[in-house]
């Protein structure tokens, strides 16, 4: 379990998305559309976070795991929403994402659902493991991003849009304050070791490759489509790497050093990022100042 008892609790918030360029980073449409794939990737994979939570929850013998765990579905249920309005947004400027996230959806419904795919011979119990394992992985690389974008001063020097800006420093604050939650219920639920760090183990092992591989395909899609581009860019390393060196991107090697540290035995994410940064964050956001009057935080 953490060490600190911070509460997690969703917020209400709300974005309007009328006044949002296409190039949010003013003349970085590379940077601006890497940083699109959070909106193809996270709608589905946020709301299957929330089934498999829900599929978990009657395993659940610890009344703060229980709390926290609630509280985590509530945020990422919201964060789903709101990035699938992005989505929306998108369509209306004439960058269709269907065909992309209609891929994603497989792999989350049907890949990742309730049963093991293609009849593999796993059970029940173990196929829920291994999806709550997937998950922990993946709590790793957003609690990396989101302690990113609260730092990223480079992003406010490029003149972004404000209200774009606001939905990744909320979604990454959140993602920070509850950075330990995926990694605490996988060690409760995820049995005896030695098994339980291996699944750990293969958890990242598969996540990693597929995150990196989803990424790169997420960006060369919506740069290829963008009606604004024309085809005139391709995304290519090359461009990534001149947005990673004006601090547009995080680094390879600050993602890439998530992985190591995430496979010791004795790792824990509280020490990941700085919850005092996303605190003050949330509590300064418009969006969650908007929501916040009347009514405060939504109930878990
Ligand atoms: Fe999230
Ligand atoms: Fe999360």
């Amino acid at each position: 379990m953490a060490t600190e008892h911070h509460p997690i609790t969703p917020r209400r918030v709300s974005f309007d998305w009328r006044e949002t360029p296409l190039h949010w980073i003013p003349d970085e449409p590379t940077a601006t559309h890497v940083i699109n794939v959070l909106h193809l990737l996270l709608p589905a994979g946020e709301r299957w976070f929330v089934k498999v939570f829900k599929e978990a929850l009657p395993l659940v013998r610890d009344p703060e795991l229980l709390k926290d765990v609630k509280g985590f579905m509530g945020q990422e249920a919201t964060h789903s929403v709101q990035h699938s309005y992005v989505l929306d947004h998108l369509a209306h400027q004439k960058l269709d994402t269907g065909p992309y996230t209609r891929q994603v959806d497989f792999l989350f419904d049907v890949l990742l659902g309730e049963r093991p795919p293609f009849g593999l011979p796993v059970s029940e119990r173990e196929w829920l493991r291994f999806r709550l394992s997937v998950i922990a992985a993946v709590e790793q690389f957003t609690a990396v991003l989101g302690d990113w974008v609260l730092r990223a001063d480079a992003l406010d020097a490029a003149r972004p849009d404000p209200v774009m800006l606001d939905l990744l420093r909320w979604h990454g604050a959140e993602e920070v304050e509850h950075r330990s939650v995926a990694f605490d219920m996988y060690q409760h639920c995820g049995g005896d070791e030695p098994g339980r760090y291996a699944r750990r183990v293969l958890g990242m092992a598969i996540t990693a490759p597929i995150l990196t591989y989803l990424w790169g395909r997420g960006a060369a899609y919506l740069i290829r489509h963008d009606p604004r581009l024309a085809k005139r860019l391709r995304y290519t390393l090359r461009h990534h790497k001149r947005a990673v060196d004006k601090g547009l991107l995080p680094t390879w090697g600050e993602l890439g050093a998530a992985i190591p540290r995430y496979l010791r035995r004795s790792y824990h994410p509280s020490q990941e990022g700085s919850l005092s940064r996303a605190v003050a964050y949330l509590a300064a956001s418009p969006a969650a100042s908007r929501g916040r009057a009347p009514g405060g935080a939504v109930a878990s």
